[in-house]
């Protein structure tokens, strides 16, 4: 399974905090944005990934994530010249994704719970079809909703509907088979001009070979995408953290866990943060691993 983070964007809805930079690079509480989708990914145990952003952007990444080789992963950037929709990462990305599948999470979407990691690795055998999250939230109109039956069948999926059929929004995590990239190419710009996500899904759908999870009470399921929501992730994060003493996201803990790098590796990785609170963090897990 291979795994894209799609950080592009204009990031209007920041604006003007992303005026000089890009949404993904901005930080939520002790730590970049572009951390939580990596370290998601990187829990499904995808180690090949490919950073999606803008011309502007991508030297930015580059300097923060390099190769991937001190994660244990491999890095690659492609660009989109403008954001024309979530599912041209699969046409910008198809020599990436090859034979492969490919799961798909937007750089502003954060996720976590008690077992995530388990469940994203079972998501990452997927060979065929496509498998999406729903999580039901009080502003539906904000997001993707699925439309679902008396049963719990899908009856459709609708991008920010003005009254939604249900509270289920659509997360920004997607599983697909190795057909995605011609999928992708076969459907055309909505209305307000993008390639959508949700056709890409509602081709899936009309084979039968779409998968949907509901993400229950025991998982947080955040998007960062205006300041309101990017202060309510920073203080989760935050309170979280400090109650617990431990990290949230940091993709240095996952390549440990995962047998990505080695404990030798680990701490090098901590000891170049080590005067800032998330080295402390890093630090911790040494002292956890080690008893
Ligand atoms: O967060 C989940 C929601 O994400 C889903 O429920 C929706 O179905 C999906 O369309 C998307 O809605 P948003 O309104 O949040 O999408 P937005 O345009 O804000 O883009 C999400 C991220 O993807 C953001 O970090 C910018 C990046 N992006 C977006 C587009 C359209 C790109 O890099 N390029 C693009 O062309």
């Amino acid at each position: 399974m291979k795994g894209i983070i799609l950080a592009g964007g204009n990031g209007t809805r920041l604006y003007p905090m992303t005026l000089a930079t890009n949404k993904q690079l901005l930080h939520i509480y002790d730590k970049p944005m572009i951390y939580y989708p990596l370290s998601t990914l990187m829990l499904a145990g995808i180690q090949d990934i490919l950073i999606i952003s803008s011309q502007d952007a991508q030297p930015n990444f580059e300097k923060l994530l390099g190769d991937g080789n001190d994660l244990g992963i491999n890095i690659s950037y492609r660009q989109q010249e403008r954001p024309n929709g979530i599912a041209e990462a699969f046409i910008i990305g198809e020599e990436f994704i090859g034979n492969s599948p490919c799961a798909l999470i937007l750089g502003d979407n954060v996720f976590h719970g008690q077992g995530l990691g388990k469940l994203l690795s079972k998501c990452a055998e997927l060979e065929s079809g496509a498998k999406i999250f729903a999580t039901w939230v009080s502003d539906p109109e904000r997001y993707g909703v699925v439309d679902l039956d008396i049963d719990g069948n899908i009856k459709g999926l609708i991008e920010k509907p003005k009254v939604a059929p249900s509270n289920w929004a659509i997360a920004g995590l997607y599983f697909f088979d190795h057909n995605v990239s011609s999928i992708a190419k076969s459907i055309l710009p909505s209305a307000r001009g993008e390639l959508e996500i949700l056709d890409v899904i509602k081709s899936y759908l009309a084979g039968d070979t779409l998968e949907i999870q509901k993400l229950g009470r025991g998982y947080a399921w955040l998007d960062t995408g205006t300041p309101e929501s990017l202060l309510e992730a920073a203080t989760f994060v935050h309170t979280l953290q400090q109650r617990q003493g431990l990290g949230i996201c940091c993709p240095e803990e996952i390549a440990l866990s995962k047998g990505f790098i080695s404990l030798k590796k680990f701490k090098i990785l901590a000891e170049r943060y080590s005067s800032s609170d998330y080295g402390k963090l890093l630090n911790k897990t040494i002292q956890e691993t080690s008893t």
